[in-house]
């Protein structure tokens, strides 16, 4: 049985907008994905929304709508923002989807019989804006909103009954959860003794929620319900056989400040349900405008939508991977987007193209020239391509997507300089066979940078083949064929003019 690699995205809440965050969470993943399928693996990619819990209630309340009709609109915001960037997402999930809500009465049954659920009276201060209860030592941080004093009954999940398990297993696997400083910091918050997790609400509260199966007063906590989405999608509890090509899952990539949430409650949850950990929990750092957190709060919050209108989707989508190392944050501005603009994609990228196919408009009539004898040069560049597709899987997976870029550009960048130092447009006149040598090497070298780049970019390098006339996407030398003639040539990444902007 062949295991897929199987990514997941966090579910979005639906009481917001999508912007910066949630896209660029997902065109990582996106991008992960396409990857894994080029390099010849099945990927399944999930992403979603999370619909339940306090704060879409409000939301819907706020706009005097019932909360599915709340949800329905938003989750059409996401999947059209999702279309415009790009997103092969090969699900989409909403926790208020019948197979969903199923599933989560049914693991709430598994952990219950096991004996890992219990009702008790607690009483302790409660934060409507995180809709948990917060210690007297949180609440005295001032990071918290809407702070009050409730008593009630509630159901909890023996948390603390997997605490030793949890840290064997996070010892155990290395991997588990990445990158190591998250490890460290999960290690750091499993020295203390873990509470256990409460994990139902008073229908008399909160109403929008799936209701516990053992009790119609109460519903779930969003938490509970929204992290049981990434076994609902690849379908638990169907087919056994069917469901453990999917799981574990490879993957779940996740902003830091939801690190908790998935390595702690979520493994916890899976041990009591007697189903397997995933692989891996990926952390990446936050996106922050002049070294402030980007958040609605705040109104610094850029849609990715305004970018997009000015430079394009795919332009956005490699300054957002480049930009990033990931797992630290990473600052934007509209003066970085620009100078990574020019300088890789028109100067470098964009500029390997017009020349190749410039050159071979001008002086072969638009065909792709035969190739004659090579010369020492142009084996090296062929040694090299071999060498730039190793680099770039490598970097790819060890989740340095900014090396795996650059690795591609250096690529590009050493062809530029190799027409630099063979002039083809000047031996032409002399020798056109050996410049046509010249021009195929230049164009096959683009064809292999452009095939790597298109995980990142993948309507432009579309946009780039069509020029080259081919549909090799390839990674091995030879991908072109002598004789083609090129598709119309079209100016790949415009130039931004910096006095304008
Ligand atoms: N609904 C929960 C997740 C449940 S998963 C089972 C949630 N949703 S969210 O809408 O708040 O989405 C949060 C995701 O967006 C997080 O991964 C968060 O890190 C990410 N980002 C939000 N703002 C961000 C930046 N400025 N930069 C990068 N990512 C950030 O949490």
């Amino acid at each position: 049985m062949n295991k897929i690699f199987y990514i997941t995205t966090p579910i979005y809440y639906v009481n917001d907008i999508p912007h910066i965050g949630h896209a660029y969470t997902t065109i990582l993943a996106d991008v992960i994905s396409r990857h894994q399928k080029q390099i010849g693996n099945d990927s399944f990619f999930l992403t979603g929304v999370d619909e339940h819990g306090q704060k879409v209630q409000e939301a819907a309340k706020k706009r005097e709508v019932n909360p599915l009709h709340h949800c329905d609109e938003m989750a059409k915001r996401f999947t059209s923002l999702w279309q415009e960037l790009h997103i092969s997402n090969d699900d989409f999930i909403r926790t208020t989807e019948q197979r969903h809500q199923k599933v989560v009465k049914k693991i709430l049954n598994i952990v219950n019989d096991a004996g890992d659920i219990y009702a008790d009276e607690y009483e302790g201060l409660y934060s409507i804006s995180e809709e948990r209860f917060i210690t007297e030592k949180e609440s005295e941080s001032g990071q918290f909103r809407d702070i009050k004093k409730l008593k009630e009954k509630n159901y909890f999940f023996k948390m603390s009954k997997y605490q030793d398990q949890l840290i064997d297993h996070i010892n155990k696997n290395p991997k588990f959860i990445q990158p190591e400083h998250r490890k460290n910091e999960i290690l750091g918050f499993l020295k203390q003794p873990l509470n256990d997790l409460c994990i139902s609400r008073p229908k008399s509260r909160l109403d929008w929620g799936i209701e516990l199966p053992f009790d119609s007063n109460y519903v779930t906590y969003v938490w509970f319900d929204a992290l049981i989405n990434y076994i609902t999608a690849p379908g638990y509890g169907e087919d056994p056989q069917e469901f453990q090509k999917f799981w574990p899952a490879s993957m779940h990539l996740i902003g830091k400040d939801i690190l908790t949430t998935h390595a702690v409650y979520w493994p916890t949850m899976l041990m009591a349900a007697g189903i397997k950990l995933p692989e891996t929990i990926f952390a990446h750092g936050w996106w922050l405008m002049k070294d402030e957190k980007m958040s609605k709060s705040s109104g610094n919050v850029i849609n990715p939508l305004d970018l997009i209108e000015d430079y394009g989707v795919d332009p956005v989508r490699y300054y957002l991977m480049r930009e990033m190392v990931l797992g630290h944050d990473a600052s934007f501005s509209k003066e970085s987007f620009i100078t990574r603009y020019n300088s890789d994609l028109a100067n470098d990228f964009g500029n390997l193209l017009s020349r190749v196919s410039t050159l071979i408009n001008k002086n072969y009539e638009g065909i792709i020239p035969n190739v004659s004898d090579f010369s020492s040069l142009e084996i090296e560049i062929q040694h090299s391509s071999r060498e730039v597709v190793k680099n770039f899987d490598s970097h790819m997976s060890n989740m340095a997507i900014n090396e795996a870029i650059e690795a591609a550009l250096q690529f590009v960048r050493s062809i530029n300089k190799y027409f630099e130092q063979s002039v083809p447009w000047k031996v032409v006149k002399d020798d056109k066979i050996f410049a046509g040598t010249i021009l195929y090497t230049g164009a096959e070298a683009l064809r292999i940078a452009a095939v790597l780049l298109s995980s990142i970019m993948p309507e432009r390098t579309k946009n780039l083949f069509l020029v080259l006339n081919t549909t090799s996407t390839g990674r091995d030398w030879g991908g072109l064929k002598p004789g083609t003639q090129l598709g119309p040539l079209t100016v790949l990444f415009p130039r931004i003019n910096t006095e304008n902007n």
